[in-house]
C-alpha cells in the first residue's frame, strides 16, 4: 500500500443543489471522455462528478433540424441512460443556441450539470467559431451566454470552465470569475494555463488560487497537471480551491479517482490494478467501443485509447507502435495478450472474445504484483 500522510479531511463541494463527493471531478476531453471511458471510471469509482466531451450547440441543433428528429450527436452516446451525476459540456458563442441545447439537456435528458466551455484553445473553435477560449476576451458576452443558459436550464446548475486568460500578458481570470458568478453560474473550473499556452509549461495554481477571494458563493475548481493521489491532496491542501479536476492522467489510469478518494479520506491507497486486471480493462474498453461503433471503426478508435493505457509502462513504446496499426479484433487481442500477459495463461488470444468480458465493478489490486483483488 502507498501511504500518504497526514490523513487529510476534505469537504464535498456543492454545485447548486448537487453535492460533489469527493471534490474531485473527471474533466471533459474531446475525443476521449465518451460513454466507454466514463463507464470505466464509474466502475472504479471515486470521481465526484464526471463529464462528457464538449458538444457543439449549433451542431446539436443542426442535426435535429436537418433530420427533423430527436437524433443526438455521437458525443452524447450513453447520456440518456447512464447513471448520474453527469455533467454535459457545451460550446458555442450564440446565447440562444446554447440556451436551447442547455434546456434540452437539463429537461429532456435530465443531466445533473450543464457546463459551458470557455477554455478550448483549438483554432477551429476559437478563430473559426469565435468560441471556447476566444470568449475570454469578451467577458460581457460570456455573461450574456451564462445568463441565458442558466435561465433555460433552471433548476439544473450551469457551470463554466475557463483558462486563466488568452495569453500570459492578458490574465483576466479574476474579472471573468466575477462575471461568471454574477451571471448565475453555480461553479467555476479554471485550467491553470492560458489559451496561448495550449498544454505547454506547468499549470499555474497560484493564479487559480488568487481567484478564490473574488468569488462570493460559488465553488472554485482547480485543474492542471494533477497526476497522482498525492498531487490531488497537495492541490486541495496548498491552494485556495474547493475542488479539483483531473484530465489527461486519468486516460491511462482511470483508477486514479478511486486512489485519490482514498487519499482524501486518509485511507490506504489501493495500488494500480495488476497487469491481468489491466488487460481485462483494455478488453472491456474495446468491447464497449465496438458495441457502439462496430468492429472496423472500433479498432481504429481503440488505437488511441489503448495507447493511453501504456503511459509510463515498461515496453510502452513497443506496445504503442504495435497497437497503433491494429485493424482487427484478433490483432488487438494479440498485442494486448503479449503486452499485458496473463498470470496463468488459460486461453489463447484468438480464443478471447470481446463479448466475454464482464461489465461488473472493476478492481484495484490489493497487492502491487496482482494476485488477490479487492472490489472497490
Ligand atoms: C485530448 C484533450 C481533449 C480535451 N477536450 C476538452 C473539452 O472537450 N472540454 C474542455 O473543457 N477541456 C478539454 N480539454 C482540457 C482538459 O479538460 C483539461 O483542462 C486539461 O487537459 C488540463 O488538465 P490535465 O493537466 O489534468 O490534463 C482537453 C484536453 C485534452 C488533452
Amino acid at each position: 500500500m502507498i501511504e500518504i500522510s497526514p490523513p487529510p479531511k476534505f469537504k464535498p463541494l456543492q454545485i447548486g443543489s448537487v453535492v460533489v463527493d469527493p471534490p474531485v471531478l473527471q474533466a471533459p476531453m474531446a475525443g476521449f471522455t465518451n460513454y466507454a471511458f466514463r463507464q470505466i471510471v464509474r466502475q472504479f469509482g471515486g470521481a465526484g462528478l464526471q463529464a462528457t466531451e464538449m458538444i457543439s450547440a449549433r451542431g446539436f441543433l443542426g442535426l435535429q433540424s436537418h433530420r427533423d428528429s430527436d437524433e443526438l450527436p455521437d458525443r452524447l452516446w450513453g447520456v440518456a441512460d447512464e447513471p448520474r451525476p453527469l455533467a454535459v459540456q457545451i460550446w458555442d458563442n450564440d446565447p440562444e443556441s446554447l440556451a436551447a441545447v442547455g434546456g434540452k439537456l437539463a429537461h429532456d435528458l435530465k443531466v445533473t450539470v450543464v457546463d459551458i466551455n470557455f477554455g478550448c484553445p483549438v483554432r477551429q473553435v476559437t478563430e473559426r467559431a469565435k468560441s471556447g477560449s476566444y470568449l475570454l476576451r469578451c467577458p460581457e458576452k460570456m455573461g450574456q451566454i451564462i445568463e441565458r443558459v442558466v435561465a433555460a436550464c433552471k433548476p439544473v446548475p450551469v457551470t463554466a470552465k475557463i483558462r486563466l486568460g488568452c495569453t500570459r500578458d492578458q490574465i483576466n481570470a479574476i474579472d471573468i470569475a466575477q462575471v461568471v458568478e454574477g451571471a448565475g453560474a453555480a461553479a467555476l473550473t479554471v485550467h491553470g494555463r492560458t489559451a496561448a499556452d495550449f498544454f505547454k509549461g506547468t499549470a499555474d495554481w497560484e493564479n487559480i488560487s488568487a481567484i478564490r477571494p473574488f468569488l462570493k458563493n460559488i465553488p472554485l475548481i482547480g485543474n492542471g497537471d494533477l497526476d497522482s493521489p498525492q498531487a490531488v491532496v497537495d492541490a486541495l491542501t496548498r491552494y485556495d480551491v474547493d475542488g479539483v479536476m483531473i484530465a489527461r492522467a486519468a486516460l491511462g489510469r482511470p483508477w486514479l479517482f478511486c486512489q485519490a478518494q482514498a487519499a482524501l479520506r486518509g485511507e490506504p491507497i489501493p495500488p494500480d490494478p495488476s497487469l491481468d486486471a489491466q488487460r481485462q480493462l483494455l478488453l472491456h474498453h474495446f468491447e464497449l467501443i465496438c458495441q457502439r461503433f462496430g468492429l472496423e471503426k472500433g479498432c481504429i478508435l481503440m488505437r488511441k485509447y489503448a495507447c493511453c493505457y501504456a503511459q509510463g509502462r515498461r515496453g510502452a513504446r513497443t506496445f504503442r507502435s504495435r497497437v497503433a496499426v491494429i485493424n482487427t479484433a484478433e490483432e488487438f487481442f494479440q498485442v494486448v495478450e503479449e503486452s499485458f500477459p496473463r498470470e496463468v495463461a488459460t486461453q489463447s488470444a484468438s480464443e478471447t472474445s470481446p463479448v466475454s468480458i464482464s461489465s461488473g465493478p472493476l478492481t484495484c489490486s490489493s497487492t502491487s504484483t496482482g494476485g488477490s483483488e479487492k472490489t472497490l
